[in-house]
């Protein structure tokens, strides 16, 4: 074949793979069979390798084509990628059409209303209808370029469809990066049986989806995008966001079916009604509507506030309640002892799942809710929380139902219950609770402690059973009874290998995975850094006197109490004799000096949701700019940094007088990040 007949078949080939891909990942409409997409995409793989210089980067075999990338370059956002304010129901819709009515002298104004994705929100540039960068939102000042791993989205167009017979010489385009229903289920599947740890929503998935450094890596998520902003197209003038979602779906974006165009507030609201039921038969999970003006030059003159677009408003759909019966009153006791009620409930389908059960919390919830067996009740579901009790209806309750009285001993080793002063919790305080050993040894091998990848219940389970383990330090001892393993039920030898290897990787453990594993009560995870950091050995800290353990900053009495409390148990003494002579890490990590920064000598507490970082990745700044995280509000904390959603903690500073800052606050203050 001669260079210029495979630079035409490589042209053909190219544009009928576009086509294909268009019609199975974005009109979900397949026009030919896998085998037969293979047979083209192998003659083009092959004509590429014989003329290398031929292969053009918006090729479809360059989707997985991209190099692994160490570090993700950073792209700045202009305009910047704004998120939403929420409306939680009809009144606020009413109010924030009112309010923008108000801002265009009243004329009417149309809305157009969408599905509001739950995933990552990414900015596509391309240029002379070409692929060439894509970005996360990032702070939606300045993102991460992860062009390569959007490549491998194959609804995702690495070359645009031309509209009018023309491109747009450069333009940017805004969606959101998302992961079906059922392939979140399918990939968790598969973890469990590794005995990984499972994603926890579409929204974790995409985005560590995303974040891979491997684009072979982002593939295996096979994720999916809806397009729903148009930033920019030159020499593409547009009037109504509704033509711009036209045009978009004409150069062959993927763009969301089930939007909707009201000409008034009440058809908007008659619409959020119609999706509350609607949404839970959706293939991808959805976080509520999103409602925009229409009317571009409408929306120029309504604005933004410091923080929002005037113009758009985020609907969440209420949490959703339904009806059932309490079958039975179970309990579980937990790893501190804990002795947790839940109501076993007749089966119904809340929020898109099958409830059966829900949790009462504690004594003070079953009797102020005077929960009884055979009571109807009305149960919620919010969000990925568990589904509560959240009151009885009277009317429905049986005639012969008596009050729940809470048993006086623990149901798994018979031993009484107590119920300390000031606690809600009741507990068995036995130390030899077969439940409270098997919470035990769990939270001991789990990922945030000393995470014994592999260990999970089923195994945990069985190794009591066969009385293989009676603690967290028998783990280190299974090596010698490697035969015993083997003939387990299950087990296979290299599952038993692996299993012992990943046991002994953890005998070289920073400390402070070793202070939370002991599941110390009230010793969390970023209490157990602290005391690792300050005592720098497990031995300095079982000798800690409760003063200078309160000293640390982050500590509270609480704690303090607890840890002293711990380690003057006999059954502490036993176990971590045991742990020391199977040889597992007992010093290292004091920390010299904290670091300098501009927060050294400060203590900050972080309450609410912040939309740039996460729980850890805000500690973690904290700490790198020299300061300390706490989790709760005194006079010694110097300000609160506070989120969406913040609830008692910033009550308290606000008592107490300690100032508040708001996310933007501490960017501009101690930023750039
Ligand atoms: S419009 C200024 N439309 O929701 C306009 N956003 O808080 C900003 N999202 O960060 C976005 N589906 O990640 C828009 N149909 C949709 C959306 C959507 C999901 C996300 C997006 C954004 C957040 C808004």
């Amino acid at each position: 074949m001669t260079r210029q007949e495979a630079e035409q078949r490589i042209a053909a080939l190219s544009a009928e793979i576009h086509r294909h891909e268009y019609a199975y990942y974005v009109l979900d409409n397949p026009t030919i069979s896998d085998y037969e997409f293979d047979q083209l995409m192998g003659e083009l793989k092959r004509l590429e390798a014989e003329f290398p210089d031929l292969r053009r980067p918006d090729s479809p075999t360059q989707r997985v084509g991209g190099r692994v990338s160490s570090d993700f370059a950073k792209v700045p956002h202009n305009p910047p990628m704004l998120s939403l304010d929420n409306a939680f129901g009809a009144d606020d819709l009413r109010d924030f059409d009112r309010r923008a009515r108000s801002l265009v002298d009243d004329e009417p104004v149309e809305y157009v209303c969408e599905l509001k994705i739950d995933g990552l929100s990414i900015s596509l540039r391309y240029e002379d209808g070409i692929f060439v960068q894509g970005a996360t939102r990032g702070d939606g000042e300045t993102g991460e370029d992860v062009t390569e791993n959007l490549r491998t989205i194959g609804s995702l167009p690495l070359r645009l469809e031309p509209a009018d017979g023309r491109l747009p010489a450069r333009m940017i385009v805004r969606g959101e990066i998302y992961m079906e229903k059922k392939v979140l289920e399918d990939l968790n599947r598969e973890l469990e049986a590794q005995g990984k740890p499972l994603l926890q929503n579409p929204r974790n998935a995409a985005a560590g989806g995303l974040r891979q450094k491997d684009p072979r890596k982002t593939r295996e998520r096979r994720l999916d995008s809806f397009i729903y902003n148009l930033v920019e197209a030159e020499g593409f003038p547009v009037a109504k966001h509704t033509e711009s979602l036209d045009l978009m779906q004409r150069f062959r974006f993927k763009v969301n079916e089930h939007r909707f165009l009201a000409r008034s507030i009440d058809e908007v609201i008659a619409w959020t009604e119609e999706w509350r039921e609607k949404r839970y038969d959706l293939p991808y999970e959805i976080d509520g509507l999103v409602i925009k003006v229409n009317d571009l030059a409408q929306r120029a003159r309504m604005g933004f506030t410091a923080k929002f677009p005037r113009w758009a408003v985020a609907y969440k759909f209420p949490a959703e309640e339904k009806e059932t019966v309490v079958e039975g009153i179970t309990l579980e006791v937990g790893r501190t002892g804990a002795v947790t009620p839940a109501a076993e409930l007749r089966p119904v389908r809340i929020a898109g799942t099958t409830v059966k059960r829900a949790t009462l919390h504690n004594e003070d919830n079953i009797r102020t809710k005077d929960v009884r067996i055979g009571d109807t009740v009305i149960v919620r579901k919010a969000g990925e929380i568990i589904p509560e009790v959240v009151r009885v209806v009277p009317e429905k309750r049986p005639a012969d139902a008596v009050p729940w009285e809470y048993p006086r001993v623990c149901p798994v080793c018979g031993e009484e219950l107590v119920r300390e002063e000031g606690e809600a919790a009741i507990r068995c305080v036995n130390p030899l609770c077969p439940a409270q050993q098997y919470r035990a040894i769990l939270h001991f091998a789990s990922r945030d402690a000393m995470n014994i990848e592999g260990l999970g219940e089923a195994l945990v389970q069985l190794f009591l059973e066969e009385e293989l383990i009676t603690d967290a330090a028998d783990l280190y001892t299974l090596r010698e009874r490697r035969g015993a393993l083997v003939e387990i039920d299950r087990m296979g030898e290299k599952s038993v290998d692996n299993l012992l290897a990943a046991i002994d990787a953890t005998r070289q453990n920073l400390i402070h995975r070793l202070v939370y594993a002991l599941g110390i009560r009230h010793v969390g995870e970023r209490a157990a850094k602290l005391l690792a950091d300050h005592f720098g050995s497990v031995e300095a800290l079982e000798t800690a006197k409760p003063d200078e353990i309160q000293a640390i900053a982050g500590i509270g009495p609480k704690i303090a109490e607890s840890v002293v409390e711990y380690f003057a148990s006999p059954r502490s003494h036993d176990l971590l004799r045991k742990l020391r002579a199977a040889g597992v890490n007992m010093v290292g990590e004091k920390k010299a000096a904290p670091t300098e920064g501009p927060l050294t000598g400060k203590t900050v507490v972080v309450t609410g949701t912040l939309t740039r970082w996460g729980r850890k990745e805000i500690e973690e700044l904290i700490e790198r700019l020299g300061g300390k995280s706490s989790g709760s509000v005194s006079k010694k904390t110097s300000f609160v940094l506070a989120g969406e959603a913040a609830g008692s903690k910033l009550d308290k500073a606000r008592d107490l007088g300690v100032p508040v800052l708001s996310e933007d606050d501490f960017a501009n203050q101690f930023g750039p990040f």
